[in-house]
């Protein structure tokens, strides 16, 4: 199992693995290493007889993977399977969206919609191989994470059982904590943060606490990895972007893979104060909720590569990929990252992304992300086409017979129905709708 590594072994708690009628079922539980997870791993193991294998993934979000395994299997986890997951997670997840242009109400670029169904596979990769019963995960029944993790699970997985156990729980914040103290889990003794935060190579989401107003600006506390725009350097800084196939890979000429040039574009945009996010958001459950993001690269990337295909791209492609990226981007905030439609658009995008190799120049300056350059091989800027100054080798005389053709339906329709102020204002006076 590439690169996974395994703790703990099954039945290394002695005490658990004996009940009467034998070993008690495996559950496979998607662990953070936060609190409500590890609460949630006792709680499944007390509630239901599980015997609780976790599973951590890096996205990106510098987790120390050897503390969260230890963690885990002190809070009584039998086995513990962490893995560095932030190459998959780019090649597979990041890319497609990037190819989507991905950017949910025009904003949000799907940070967390993208993780979800890798975590969601990984869980199901780990307990068909430890042959579980059920699966579970820590997500609350309010948000959207709820709807990608299970519906990645029973699509990936149809005849394993779910478990939602925050969901199910139904506890206070208070509560939960003191379950956790009375269960010998860890309960963080630093102040906590008054957000709730989830991060991976794609950006970081914030919500919650003084948030929850819209009217309030998002006080400073709650970045992380962007610099104020007002106290980003005087000096703007440009860099080149490459892509290949649409695909990123090179940064200012240096050769680098996915997550590395994602990693360095993150710091170099959150140094301009670039990449920041302030939005009312609709959940898929109904209710709006005002969300605040940080993701540099994502943002950088996306316009860069826009860029690009707009020089390279056919008009036609360019009027119909659009709209195939809004319900591309719908879907996946929605949880249907399985649906074969997600297929069907990706294939689309792959043949999109045959002639998008070249570069981009952005300038980064104090929070705003201009383009001011792009080339390409494939580029269908023809400039003895564009030009207005000699060398012009457009068909004037061509745009003749053009236009005859192209007004032809309407030079028609309005020899029988002209266009008149005075008509056009009487028809209004008199249509049956502004009477009714
Ligand atoms: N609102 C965003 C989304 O639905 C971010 C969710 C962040 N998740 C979290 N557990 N804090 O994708």
């Amino acid at each position: 199992m590439h690169g996974a590594e395994l703790a703990g072994g099954v039945g290394s708690r002695p005490s658990g693995a004996e009940r009467a009628g034998g070993e008690r079922p495996l559950l496979v539980l998607a662990y953070s290493g936060g609190l409500d997870t590890s609460v949630a791993l006792k709680w499944l193991e007390e509630k239901y007889g599980f015997r609780v294998v976790t599973v951590t993934l890096d996205v990106g979000e510098a987790k120390d993977l050897e503390a969260v395994r230890a963690k885990a299997i002190k809070v009584g986890a039998v086995q513990a399977v962490v893995k560095d997951a932030r190459a998959e997670f780019a090649e597979e997840y990041i890319l497609r969206a990037l190819w989507a242009n991905a950017l949910y109400q025009g904003k949000y670029p799907l940070v967390s919609a993208l993780s979800r169904p890798l975590i969601a596979r990984e869980v199901v990769r780990v307990a068909r191989e430890v042959g579980a019963r059920a699966v579970a995960h820590g997500s609350t029944g309010k948000g959207n994470d709820q709807v990608r993790l299970e519906l990645g699970m029973k699509a990936l997985a149809p005849e394993l059982e779910v478990y939602a156990p925050v969901r199910e729980w139904g506890l206070t914040r208070d509560a939960e904590i003191e379950y956790a103290r009375a269960h010998g889990i860890p309960v963080p003794v630093t102040q906590e943060s008054p957000y709730s935060i989830d991060k991976n190579l794609w950006g970081r989401a914030i919500e919650a606490g003084a948030l929850e107003d819209p009217w309030a600006a998002p006080p400073e506390d709650a970045f992380l990895w962007t610099k104020p725009p007002e106290e980003a350097p005087d000096m703007p800084e440009e860099i080149v972007l490459t892509f290949a196939e649409g695909r990123p890979v090179a940064l200012n000429g240096e050769t680098m893979d996915l997550v590395g040039l994602i990693t360095a574009l993150n710091e170099i945009g959150g140094r301009h104060g670039v990449g920041r996010i302030d939005m009312i958001e609709d959940r898929l459950v109904g209710i709006k909720s005002r969300e605040v993001y940080e993701a540099p690269a994502a943002l950088t990337l996306i316009e860069a590569h826009r860029a690009l295909e707009a020089l390279v791209l056919p008009r036609e492609v360019l009027h119909v990929k659009p709209v195939l990226e809004l319900e591309w981007t719908r879907l996946v905030y929605n949880g249907l990252w399985y649906s074969p439609l997600r297929e069907a658009y990706d294939a689309f995008f792959a043949v999109t992304q045959k002639p998008v190799t070249g570069d981009v120049r952005v300038k980064l300056y104090k929070g705003n992300i201009v383009v001011t350059g792009r080339r390409a091989p494939k580029s269908l800027y023809r400039h003895d086409l564009a030009t207005y100054q000699t060398g012009d080798l457009f068909d004037h005389r061509a745009a003749e017979g053009f236009l005859k053709l192209w007004g032809l339906p309407t030079e028609l329709f309005r020899s029988l129905n002209p266009v008149s102020g005075g008509a056009f204002r009487a028809e209004l006076a008199s249509s049956p709708v502004s009477e009714g």
